[in-house]
């Protein structure tokens, strides 16, 4: 081959990487998977394809955990996931821990350094607050209760997940929900309750009334990490929970 066939080929070369990327990026794909092109296939071709489509239909792969019995066998469907572009900082999928018959279940936003180290939720500063929470203020074991996050992987420097992220998590999340089917939720913070709630709706506004996730009752408060830097609003926080320990008790019913 001529120098300039050499040239010729590279430019072609560079024009098809090229329109990979942009489609990649048209599709919400923003990293490139690690590990073996093999590995990564299943995942970027059905994304690819369908860019449109449901989440159910871009991630084919995850409608065998919206299948799963257990939380166990959610677990193992989720496997070494790389739906989306979390997986790369990640050191553990943080999946949930608790009661699997929980009656009350906490969603927090995704897990912090701590919790991605250790590989389970709010077991950092914020945790040790929600823990508090929990143990003190409601008298109610940690083990008891069922504590889970929005998305499963560690965002960078604890920035919001992003709107492909938490499509990529969502079907999870629904999942467990339906397989502890806790009498209640407290969704912690703005995000996690405005993703639970499908609105956008300032967390000031929607925190301390009852809302409904498909039929369970869910209370929105502030995220603990929001305590932490802002102790003043503990009160409200704890006029939420008084509500919650009110509901659990049965005295409303
Ligand atoms: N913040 C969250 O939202 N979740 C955790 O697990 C830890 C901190």
């Amino acid at each position: 081959m001529s120098e300039a066939d050499d040239a010729c080929e590279l430019a072609a070369l560079t024009t098809t990487l090229k329109r990979h990327l942009e489609r990649r990026q048209r599709a919400g794909i923003r990293f490139l998977a690690k590990g073996e092109p093999a590995e990564a296939k299943p995942v970027s071709v059905i994304v690819e394809d369908l860019p449109g489509g449901t989440v159910e239909d871009r991630f084919a792969d995850t409608k065998a955990s919206l299948q799963a019995n257990t939380l166990e066998e959610l677990r193992a469907a989720i496997g070494d996931c790389q739906r989306c572009k979390l997986c790369s900082g990640r050191t553990n999928i943080v999946f949930g821990v608790g009661n699997p018959r929980a009656k009350l279940m906490f969603v927090g936003e995704g897990p912090g350094r701590d919790e991605d180290l250790q590989g389970e939720p709010f077991v950092g500063r914020a945790g040790q607050l929600l823990t508090d929470i929990i143990t003190k203020g409601m008298g109610i074991k940690r083990e008891d209760v069922y504590i889970c996050n929005v998305v499963k992987c560690r965002p960078p420097e604890n920035r919001n997940p992003e709107p492909d992220e938490v499509a990529a998590c969502e079907p999870f999340l629904t999942r467990q929900i339906d397989l502890v089917r806790p009498e209640i939720i407290v969704g912690l913070g703005k995000f996690a309750v405005q993703t639970l709630l499908q609105s956008s709706v300032p967390i000031s506004k929607l925190r301390g009334n009852w809302h409904s996730y498909h039929g369970i009752k869910l209370m929105p408060t502030f995220h603990p990490a929001y305590l932490l830097r802002n102790p003043a609003d503990k009160k409200l926080v704890w006029q939420d929970i008084k509500k919650v320990i009110k509901e659990l008790s049965g005295e409303n019913t």
